[in-house]
């Protein structure tokens, strides 16, 4: 159990005792300032407030009912009845001491829930570009996250693999294919070919018909067709999968559960739509109309499930997943990674969703919104000549100028290490610019800042890690082996050792909101406290006893440790050496 919920355990029994009603909640929250102890328990004002009695007297009542005498220094009263709780030393070494011979972080969460995140989900049209950046590192930091808690995961890559662009697309291979070429070598630029079979969809007639005949003939199943679609799929997704290697992303082959794989459920769930009569006729549209998200005027919310043609929409798939994800996949959570544009189109298939009972429930709907990536002009992020970025290309890059900084920093790694390290903090750096960032606002795209050695960076924490790693060599220690007693004396040290304790706290909160970014600071402020600790406390001078030498270690470890798990949840690869 971490820190906050055996406080609060506790405050809540001594309220109990005091007379407080139940409904009357015991938040506990870390201390801003360590004058003020290491947690506060501020919920007296709120009850004293419900019982009519004053704050201050309710406290002291709270204050005599509470049992704390194992965990904590001292409590006091401070201000207008906040519960200030100084924690001992022995206690939290202790308890560091226990996580790290039980091997395993404090992770006291009971999360054995099934969750289906929904993230990268690319296009299969075209090639993975920035756009689909976010989705899939910050889909994959939570799912990490989620399977190390013990949540039980899956994983659902729903790839844009159906819809009328295949027709011209399968039309133009097939041409090049009969003219000779390799289907992996005609695609190999994605973007050139989709540019060049829109061309000629555009220009010519004769191939604007067959690609549209071709899009029947998919639907309808024919083989000729759906092998060249096959061909054209398979190509495409061994794009993306070199993408999710060069990222450290966890999604592979099996996630894959694309738009194509409900294209047989579209005509019969439009058809129930139109049963319960939730699905009207409308200007020969099949369309929903949701009271429950009108507008200011009252005019609800349209969302069209069938096309006057008769074709399929976007929203009509999503409804198609979630149906297949509630009671196929038995899910009773499930997150989608997009981009905030899509916010009214995931609110309206959720309402529609439930509306209809597709979902088996319960089951927790949530759309994991993220703002733009920007350019250092502010506008959305480009190429020079105003193009999309593809992301092959920018992990190239950022990979390069990894290997520029990493050079002029330590120019004594041998060639194999130049690599590895290089691509470990090109990569680090520009996942960890971008999950550090609160994920529902938009982000400046900065090379310069985020490869700094300095501040809230990744390679600032893969430095404090390799840092460790080095005390470690230098003591001829082996880290993994090397166990010892805590014992805390400094206030640097007890502040290291009350951090490292929070890491759960922390993981808590993911589990709960999805936002990466309380991880990174998390680490950064970790990493800091190492800094000072490091400053203050030396550890392999000769002057330090064998005891506060060994603890000290215990300390670099129990850091390393922490840095090492909290980039790994982040889906970042640290380094002994840089
Ligand atoms: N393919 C979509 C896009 O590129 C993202 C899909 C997200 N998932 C979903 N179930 N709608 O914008």
């Amino acid at each position: 159990m971490n820190i906050r919920t055996l406080l609060q355990q506790r405050v809540r029994a001594a309220m109990t005792a005091a007379g407080v009603p139940e409904e009357c909640s015991a938040p506990i929250a870390p201390s801003k300032n360590a004058k003020f102890g290491d947690y506060q328990a501020n919920g007296a004002m709120a009850a004293a407030k419900a019982m009519k009695s004053k704050p201050r007297e309710l406290a002291e009542k709270i204050c005599e009912q509470l049992d704390l005498d194992d965990i904590a220094e001292h409590i006091e009263i401070a201000g207008p009845g906040f519960i200030n709780i100084h924690l001992k030393a022995s206690w939290l070494a202790n308890s560091l001491q226990k996580a790290g011979d039980d091997n395993k972080l404090d992770v006291a969460i009971a999360a054995n829930e099934r969750v289906v995140l929904d993230y990268s989900s690319p296009n299969l049209a075209k090639e993975m570009h920035v756009g689909h950046l976010r989705s899939t590192i910050i889909g994959d930091a939570i799912a990490r996250t989620l399977e190390f808690v013990g949540a039980d995961v899956v994983r659902q890559n729903h790839v844009g693999d159906w819809g009328t662009q295949f027709g011209m697309l399968i039309a133009e291979l097939e041409d090049k294919l009969e003219e000779g070429a390799e289907a992996s070598l005609a695609l190999q630029d994605l973007e050139l070919f989709y540019q060049a079979a829109k061309k000629r969809f555009d220009a010519e007639a004769e191939f604007a018909d067959r690609a549209r005949d071709y899009v029947v003939q998919l639907q309808s199943g024919n083989e000729r067709v759906l092998k060249l679609w096959q061909l054209f799929r398979d190509v495409s997704l061994s794009h993306s999968a070199a993408i999710y290697k060069k990222l450290n992303v966890t999604l592979n082959d099996k996630d894959i559960h694309g738009e194509s794989a409900f294209n047989e459920d579209l005509a019969v769930l439009v058809k129930e739509l139109q049963e319960l009569g939730l699905a009207v006729e409308d200007q020969g549209a099949q369309v929903c109309f949701l009271e429950e998200l009108a507008d200011k005027e009252g005019n609800p919310s349209p969302v069209i499930v069938q096309k006057k043609d008769g074709g399929f929409l976007y929203a009509t798939t999503d409804l198609a997943a979630l149906r297949y994800r509630t009671h196929k996949l038995k899910a009773e959570r499930i997150q989608i990674f997009t981009d905030d544009r899509q916010s009214l189109h995931l609110k309206q298939v959720f309402t529609l969703a439930r509306k209809a009972k597709f979902i088996q429930e319960p089951c927790k709907l949530e759309h994991r919104a993220f703002g733009k990536m920007l350019g250092k002009d502010g506008k959305p992020f480009k190429t020079r000549t105003g193009g999309t970025v593809k992301l092959a290309e920018l992990l190239d890059e950022a990979i390069e100028k990894a290997a520029e900084v990493v050079k002029s920093k330590n120019p004594k790694l041998s060639a194999e290490q130049m690599a590895e390290v290089s691509r470990k903090v090109g990569i680090g750096a520009v996942k960890y610019a971008d999950l550090s960032k609160t994920r529902t606002n938009d982000y400046v795209f900065d090379w310069d800042s985020m490869l700094s050695f300095e501040g809230n960076t990744g390679p600032y924490l893969q430095y404090a890690y390799t840092r460790i790693a080095s005390v470690f060599r230098k003591a001829e220690l082996d880290i993994n082996s090397f166990s010892s007693e805590i014992v805390l004396g400094a206030e640097q040290e007890k502040a290291l050792a009350l951090k490292l304790m929070r890491f759960s706290e922390v993981l808590e909160q993911i589990v709960e909101d999805a936002y990466p970014h309380v991880l990174c600071t998390y680490l950064y402020e970790l990493a800091s406290l190492f800094s000072s600790f490091y400053e203050a406390c030396p550890i392999l001078k000769d002057e330090v006893s064998d005891t506060e030498r060994n603890s000290r270690l215990m300390l670099s470890k129990a850091t390393a440790r922490t840095l090492s798990q909290g980039l790994d949840l982040l889906g970042i690869e640290v380094m002994e050496q840089m």
